[in-house]
């Protein structure tokens, strides 16, 4: 199967050791479930491989906006790991979860005062500033608060990692960041060593995701420490961190590659240490973003059949009681997931159909062309897998369809409601 945790047992599907019917049984579906010894050992291959390629002061950043709960944070945080948050609101999670914040740093390219005033309160340990607007903001609200922020400027390398268009963020025309090569990352240096209350540590990058090869983590590495002996040159600034970004890969479906995590961060160091004794600048520290290579796999959704739908000589539609509610992909990305018949894992799988959302969308689909055992009917269990990252976190009330729960499966073999499932009354706690 497509990852370590899976397996299949007669006629069921086992994740994490569990069957995924006694869980389908115990919390109903749509059901999120999470494997958090699988989330402890991706923290643990991010936190050693980096030490060992890059030194003691290297920390991974988990990229909150993959997937983000409480119980989450205290995960990551108690594996050592920073992270990444986008939004006041991840910050508050954070906060609320106990995590150490002096180790979260704030992205965005659209941050309000209230944001900044919020994130600076809560002592957030770096702003990634992505404008000029934004550092002039946080530089005043900074000294309105007697305080000097810590900042990273986010850059664009102008690399394009040829992964498709809404994840692909490291490009000169991106919304994010300014641009090396049009001079707009020199002037947004030169304006944040002028400004009071700003403390510049250094530069981030992030040039995609589902990145399997580090070519593309190599490349920026080389644009962004080339970069910082520019800054020394022109401005006499050295910068003591460096942040790559998020991106590495997983593997959604079997043609999907095999990452080596440990030989490609090992590589992207190599030529970090050689690229900085050439340009003879001082080794910043270096971050990593990663978000999905944290998370996907150590997720699945279980779905119920509620049709099936043959339309003879066109096509064939299982229907399933989520959807683009609980997982938006498919739509906003044609993102692929390996699908399985979880109480029928034993069949062989020659019904071809799409798998389809209950939402009121006729782009509701979950997977296009997903082979399925012949005999599939109402009531049958789906598993959809690798869908850790980028699902509960995107989720929506769309249609009013309340979230599924979260269900932690722990490493002691109990089980933990990370998130409770949305109630009615939820959906209408806010109308008027
Ligand atoms: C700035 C930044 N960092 C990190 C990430 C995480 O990327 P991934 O989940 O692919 O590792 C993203 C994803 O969009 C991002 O925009």
């Amino acid at each position: 199967m497509i990852a370590a945790n899976l397996e299949i047992r007669g006629a069921d599907l086992y994740f994490a050791g569990r069957r995924t019917a006694d869980l389908a049984a115990r919390y109903g579906t749509p059901l999120y479930v999470m494997d958090e010894a699988t989330v402890r050992r991706n923290c643990r291959r991010y936190r050693d491989a980096m030490r060992a390629a890059f030194g003691e002061n290297a920390l991974p950043l988990y990229a909150s906006k993959a997937c983000c709960f409480k119980e989450l944070y205290r995960i990551v945080g108690s594996e050592g790991l920073g992270a990444d948050v986008v939004s006041s609101g991840e910050i508050y999670t954070a906060r609320e979860a106990g995590f150490d914040l002096a180790k979260t740093y704030f992205h965005s390219n659209g941050k309000t005062d209230d944001d900044i005033r919020f994130a600076l309160e809560c002592g957030v340990g770096h702003f990634v500033a992505d404008n000029a607007e934004e550092l002039t903001a946080l530089s005043q609200i900074a000294a309105e608060q007697g305080k000097t922020q810590a900042v990273l400027l986010r850059v664009t390398p102008g690399i394009d990692p040829h992964t498709y268009e809404a994840v692909n963020t490291g490009r000169v025309d991106s919304k994010f960041g300014a641009p090396i090569e049009t001079g707009a990352a020199m002037a947004l240096t030169k304006l944040a060593l002028s400004l009071p209350g700003i403390a510049l540590t250094g530069f981030h990058c992030h040039v995609g995701s589902q990145l399997f090869d580090s070519d593309v983590l190599i490349r920026s590495a080389d644009v962004m420490l080339r970069f910082i002996a520019d800054v020394k040159a022109v401005c006499g600034y050295e910068a003591s961190e460096l942040d790559l970004g998020g991106g590495y890969g997983v593997r959604y479906v079997e043609s999907d590659p095999v990452l080596d995590l440990e030989e490609n961060i090992r590589l992207v160091a190599q030529r970090f240490h050689a690229v900085c004794a050439d340009l003879g600048i001082a080794e910043p520290a270096v971050r990593l973003e990663p978000g999905r290579s944290i998370v996907a796999d150590a997720g699945l959704t279980l779905y119920r059949v509620q049709s099936v739908k043959r339309i003879e000589g066109y096509k064939n539609y299982v229907a399933v009681d989520g959807g683009m509610g609980d997982n938006p992909r498919y739509a906003l990305y044609r993102s692929l997931y390996t699908v399985v018949a979880a109480d029928r894992a034993d069949e062989p799988c020659d019904f071809v159909c799409d798998l389809a959302g209950r939402c009121c969308e006729s782009g509701d689909l979950l997977r296009r062309d997903a082979a399925l055992p012949a005999g599939i009917g109402r009531g049958d269990l789906i598993a959809v897998l690798t869908t850790g990252a980028y699902n509960y976190s995107m989720s929506s009330n769309y249609n009013r369809l309340p979230r599924p729960p979260v269900v932690l499966l722990r490493e002691d073999g109990s089980e933990f409601i990370a998130v409770k499932g949305e109630t009615f009354a939820d959906l209408i706690r806010n109308d008027g």
